[in-house]
């Protein structure tokens, strides 16, 4: 610690050169000359900086990036791109955008649905700190642990943990491609999480670059900003390069299963009866519903496909007696249910073809991208049958509307909602994810936009109320910003409320006390209170 403090004393000495070749170099040989300058081994930094014409900037770019609608050629791009290969080179980047000025985007796995990891729309020049190369997991199986660096994916925690027990896993996001730097600072929830929580709740400790440059621990940055990064959001408190996680137990068979019920079939009455079943069912099975449209029975009509698709921790067996107690009305027989590994069971939510092996998690990408814009609400009443038939109506409008419902109830009930920043606790039934996709560019946007806007409206007597909760990892720029002043953010209604409800004014406290000069900032990052009073 002591030696820290003297290192950071004189990054601080050096810093005033820096600052004087700035205004006279271009902004990423300034960032340059200050790495080198910050950092032990000099030249190294070089060979990680892409500016805008370097020919591999675009594919860096777009590498990770989820959301093809933040990578039109209308969105502004980063000035340059800085791929750091150990946690010093993260620090000194920190340290050195600090002193030049230079507003930065952090970016772990590029999931973020507003692109808010790699685009900025309220600051130019901007640079973007990418940690795809930071991607170790260090399982620590007898102590039930993992350090786990931000740049890797989920996929890639899960099949490393998998590697060393058939028995353990960790309860995180469904979709393998996410990265950990960004998932699971803003909760990070999955097919376990109605047993064991979600990821951040299984967070044991962290290392941390703060706006000052300093390392931190859980220890050295103390329980209120610990608590803050463990659902307050990305890209607001500093960067994360480790997360410690706590591994949870597994049984060596799960049980996978997925039933499709048209409209026809009765998917209305079914779906009536899930939302009282699902958030109450024994807390080893998920059963969450993806709604898309289906063809109907006479050719050429659309109709609705509801798609229930679940993982049990156990057995068949045991799984049809749970649903022929509780929900006989699926009629799940032994054929429709699969029994497999864990990490078998990951690949199957996640989507990929049968057969597919684990290794694929390995190679860290997504399996698709798409233009897409998307919403999240909370259900805390049951929806009537009677209004899930007229709602149809609505959802068929979009030609490529998806929805998933995915229950809540189990572990997520008993975890207090001022426990971490993720709120969303008792008294939820379910969530609500709204998704619109295309292909087709800048063409056919609006028209998404519109509907996905219209369809969330028609949404809202049937979502959660004061505030209507949404999930901060589905992330949402139509939430109420008034950039008039920044304190404007702190009132009721507005996206910090629906993110984080009365959580809200505390990750504001804690914003103020690490970072009240606002470095780690974006267009909905948590406000510090500093920022009011203009020094
Ligand atoms: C296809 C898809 C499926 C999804 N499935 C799930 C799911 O099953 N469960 C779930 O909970 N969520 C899910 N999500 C949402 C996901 O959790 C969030 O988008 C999450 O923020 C992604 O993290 P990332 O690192 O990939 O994203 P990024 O875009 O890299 O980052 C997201 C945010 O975190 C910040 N950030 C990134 N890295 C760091 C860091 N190291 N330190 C501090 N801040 C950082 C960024 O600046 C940005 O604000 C899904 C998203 C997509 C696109
Ligand atoms: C692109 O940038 C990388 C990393 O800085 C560098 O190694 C490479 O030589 C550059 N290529 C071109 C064509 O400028
Ligand atoms: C619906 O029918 C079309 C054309 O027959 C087919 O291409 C498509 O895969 C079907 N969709 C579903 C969900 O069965
Ligand atoms: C609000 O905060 C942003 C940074 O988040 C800053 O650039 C802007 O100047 C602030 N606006 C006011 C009115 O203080
Ligand atoms: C910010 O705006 C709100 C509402 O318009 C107002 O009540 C408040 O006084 C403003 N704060 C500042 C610091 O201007």
């Amino acid at each position: 610690m002591q030696t820290l403090r003297f290192i950071l004393a004189s990054f601080v000495a050096l810093l005033s050169v820096s600052v004087s070749l700035s205004t006279s170099l271009p902004l990423e040989e300034a960032f340059n000359h200050c790495l080198e300058l910050h950092y032990k081994t000099p030249n190294q930094f070089s060979s990680s900086i892409y500016t805008s014409t370097n020919g591999s900037f675009s594919s860096i770019l777009e590498s990770t990036a989820q959301n093809l609608r933040y990578l039109l050629p209308s969105v502004p791009k980063p000035d340059f791109i800085f791929t750091p290969l150990d946690d010093s080179q993260v620090q000194a980047s920190v340290i050195c955008a600090k002193q030049l000025g230079i507003h930065m985007r952090v970016r772990s796995g590029g999931h973020d649905y507003e692109g808010l990891s790699y685009v900025s729309l309220i600051e130019k020049p901007f640079m973007l700190l990418d940690l795809a190369k930071l991607r170790a997991v260090n399982v620590d199986l007898a102590h039930n642990t993992a350090w786990i660096q931000a740049g890797a994916t989920i996929g890639e925690v899960y099949y490393r943990i998998s590697e060393k027990s058939s028995v353990h896993g960790f309860p995180a996001g469904l979709c393998t491609s996410l990265g950990i730097g960004g998932h699971i600072t803003g909760g990070a929830y999955g097919s376990m999480m109605r047993k064991y929580g979600l990821g951040a709740d299984n967070v044991l400790d962290a290392r941390i670059v703060d706006s000052s440059g300093r390392i931190l621990d859980r220890g050295a940055m103390g329980e209120d900003l610990f608590w803050a990064i463990r659902g307050g959001g990305g890209g607001s408190f500093g960067v994360i390069l480790w997360w410690k996680i706590k591994l949870v137990p597994v049984p060596q068979t799960v049980t996978v299963f997925t039933v499709t019920r048209t409209l026809e079939q009765g998917g209305s009455k079914l779906l009536h009866r899930w939302q009282q079943v699902a958030p109450k069912i024994d807390e080893d099975l998920f059963i969450r519903v993806i709604i898309q449209p289906g063809n109907g029975s006479v050719p050429g009509q659309r109709t609705v496909a509801t798609s229930y698709n679940a993982q049990f921790l156990g057995g068949a067996n045991r799984l049809l007696q749970v649903m022929k107690h509780d929900f006989p009305e699926l009629g799940l027989t032994s054929k429709d249910c699969v029994e497999t590994s864990w990490i078998k069971s990951v690949l199957y939510i996640a989507g990929y073809p049968d057969g597919t092996a684990p290794e694929v998690l390995l190679q860290g990408k997504s399996s698709s991208k798409v233009y897409f814009k998307a919403k999240s609400d909370f259900v805390r009443e049951v929806i009537p049958e009677k209004s899930l038939n007229t709602l149809w109506k609505v959802f068929l409008q979009d030609d490529g509307p998806l929805m998933i419902w995915n229950p809540y109830g189990g572990m997520m009930s008993r975890i207090a909602e001022s426990a971490t920043p993720f709120p969303h606790r008792k008294g939820v039934l379910y969530k609500i994810q709204y998704v619109t996709g295309w292909l087709d560019g800048e063409k056919s946007m609006e028209k998404h936009m519109n509907w996905m806007r219209k369809f969330y409206f028609y949404m809202s007597p049937y979502a959660s109320k004061s505030p209507r909760e949404t999930y901060v990892n589905y992330r949402d720029l139509d939430i109420g910003m008034n950039r008039k002043n920044n304190t404007s953010v702190i009132k009721a209604g507005s996206w910090g409320y629906r993110y984080f409800k009365g959580n809200f004014n505390r990750l504001v406290k804690v914003k103020t006390k690490v970072d009240p000069s606002n470095f780690f900032r974006h267009e909905q990052s948590i406000p510090p209170l500093a920022t009011c009073k203009k020094g």
